[in-house]
């Protein structure tokens, strides 16, 4: 019986406040034509469906690679251009694939594979292909 005041109290405030000059919810009519045109205008590059109506779909800003070669580029340089580890840049999706794929597995590719071997244990197979296809770019 201690609580019912306070559940009393609880209950009463909900129902006199609910929806009622609620500040998180905003109508369409609370704005005027110049701030909807202005919202409209900001989240049109995050909508499938712009203004006219008709179905565009925007393109990917950047690669999932290119966040996941950050690791690499200390070894490989920002551009592939290669460093402590040979240059990448102009190989084929296909062999970077392959060449993470026998480091995973632990294959002795070259001299320096040790090297390789912690890096692509790593990698998972889609970390693999985002990478493979983003140094085929480069
Ligand atoms: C610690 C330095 C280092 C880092 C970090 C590193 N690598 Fe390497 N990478 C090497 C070395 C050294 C080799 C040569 C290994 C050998 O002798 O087999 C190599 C070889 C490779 C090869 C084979 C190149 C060829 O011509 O056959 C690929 C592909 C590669 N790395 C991709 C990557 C990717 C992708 C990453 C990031 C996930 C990465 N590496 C991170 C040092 C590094």
């Amino acid at each position: 019986m201690i609580n019912f005041k306070i559940l009393l109290v609880i209950v009463l405030a909900m129902i006199s406040g609910c929806g009622k000059n609620d500040p998180f919810v905003a109508k369409r009519s609370d704005y005027t034509k110049a701030q909807l045109a202005d919202i409209e205008d900001r989240i049109k590059p995050y909508s499938v469906l712009n203004v006219a109506g008709a179905v565009e779909l925007e393109p990917v800003p950047s690669m999932a690679g290119e966040a996941k070669y950050a690791a690499c580029s200390a070894c490989h340089g920002a551009n592939g251009g290669g460093g402590v580890g040979p240059q990448l840049s102009g190989q084929t999706s296909e062999y970077i694939v392959n060449r993470l794929t026998q480091y995973k597995n632990g294959e002795k590719v070259g001299s320096q594979s040790n090297l390789m071997w912690a890096q692509a244990g790593m990698l998972s197979e889609t970390d693999i292909t985002d990478l493979a296809d983003y140094v085929s770019t480069l």
